[in-house]
């Protein structure tokens, strides 16, 4: 199955207000549209991505930095119609792979779970579509009166993304198009699809996956986005045998003593650990990645040097360090003397507190190579706050 994923954003947002098209208004401090973007431009089995937009808002897009990409999920820009189902066609005309999923721009809070459970439900059937069933009760009314009451058995309230077999869809859209003229327009490409007889399965819908709609749907999106988290946690680990020498840098601190640490930059293990661990936090690889060895300008470099690195790295993807804590492993030198003094250097170079961090040591029984005294091993935990 490969899969397109049409973001439909061409409409006026009309009943949102705020002087644009809500698609293009800030959400907590990013474009809605770059939201439900980010999201399906992570979904690993969404292979390419067709933009719907109107070109009315050819200066909103360039200020976004949309335009047809090939880098990562292929983006394909096309202008969109009078309705939504105008614009759902024109996006299925691009649509070249087996299956698509139909995504509303104005849904920003879609989780990747939610995706899954539609594409999942591909496998057996040639539409399927996430809903939520209606729980409240159902009225009519009339001039501010209750004219009836509705039994709500069986009755859902829709949300995107749908998914179809394409081809499929295409057809739908098609037969659609024979029979248009003077009726009003489908409400969703599901009454399109079942009006040309797919059957669609209904998947389990998110309370959250709210379509942003009047203007108050902001602010409701904006304290979901509030009380949901991204905590990275990332280890490091490293070690680095004893050559002759008479001093060991440790978390940043020189340390006496009659050996030193190997390595290709200053080798201190307590401080790679730690860099190491901000990299595994970020999945973005590890220090040699980052500083080959083989790369002589790295050669007798301050640590520090790798940490900032790290750090910046983690500020840039939007990461606040929570803590970090580093234990070294060794026999000798003695740590306890010097735990403060490493502790302060480190949460210098994080700038964050330094309750915030913690250096502490053990020995290995004399157990293994650094029983035997033969290196210093390090092991580092950090977390990372997305803010
Ligand atoms: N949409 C579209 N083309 C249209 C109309 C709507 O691509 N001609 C898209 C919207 O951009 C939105 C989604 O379809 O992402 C759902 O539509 P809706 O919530 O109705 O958005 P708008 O039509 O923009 O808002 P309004 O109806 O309040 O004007
Ligand atoms: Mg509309």
């Amino acid at each position: 199955m490969s899969i397109t994923a049409i973001i439909v954003a061409a409409g006026r947002g009309l009943r949102a207000g705020g002087g644009q098209p809500k698609q293009f208004r800030p959400l907590a401090g990013r474009a809605v549209l770059l939201r439900t973007l980010d999201i399906f431009r992570a979904h690993p089995w969404v292979d390419a991505i067709v933009l719907v937009v109107n070109p009315a808002d050819a200066a909103e897009l360039t200020a976004l930095g949309l335009e047809d990409s090939d880098a990562g999920t292929p983006l394909r820009l096309v202008d969109g119609g009078a309705d939504r189902a105008a614009s759902v066609r024109a996006g299925l005309a691009e649509v070249q792979t087996s299956h698509v999923l139909i995504h509303d721009a104005a849904r920003p809070l879609v989780a990747p779970a939610l995706i899954d459970r539609v594409i999942a439900a591909l496998d057996a059937s040639s539409g399927a579509a996430p809903a939520l069933p209606v729980t409240d009760a159902l009225w009519s009314g009339a001039s501010g009166r209750v004219t009836g009451t509705q039994d709500r058995q069986g009755l859902y309230r829709a949300q995107t993304p749908q998914g179809f077999d394409a081809q499929a869809l295409r057809r739908a859209y098609a037969a659609l198009e024979e029979v248009a003229s003077g009726a009003p327009p489908p409400a969703d490409d599901v009454e399109v699809a079942r009006a040309a007889g797919l059957d669609v399965a209904i998947v389990a819908g998110d309370e959250t996956n709210l379509k942003l709609t009047t203007g108050a749907d902001f602010a409701r999106a904006e304290t979901i986005l509030g009380s949901q988290v991204d905590i990275r946690c990332g280890n490091g680990f490293d070690v680095h045998r004893f050559g002759p020498g008479d001093f060991v840098v440790l978390c940043g601190v020189k340390v006496p003593h009659d050996q030193a640490l190997v390595g290709h930059s200053d080798a201190d293990v307590g401080m790679h650990a730690i860099t190491d661990a901000i990299y595994g936090a970020l999945g973005a690889g590890d220090i040699g990645q980052h500083f080959p060895p083989s790369d002589p300008q790295w050669r007798g470099m301050a640590s520090e040097r790798f940490l900032d690195h790290a750090v910046a790295l983690a500020a840039e993807r939007g990461f606040t360090l929570s803590n970090a804590d580093c234990t070294l492993i060794c026999e000798h030198p003695k740590i306890g003397p010097h735990a403060a003094e490493m502790k302060s250097e480190i949460a210098r170079i994080l700038k964050i507190a330094p309750d915030r961090v913690s250096v502490k040591a053990t020995t290995s029984e004399r157990l293994g190579f650094t029983g035997r005294k033969e290196g210093i091993a390090a092991m580092a935990t950090v977390t990372l706050i997305a803010t």
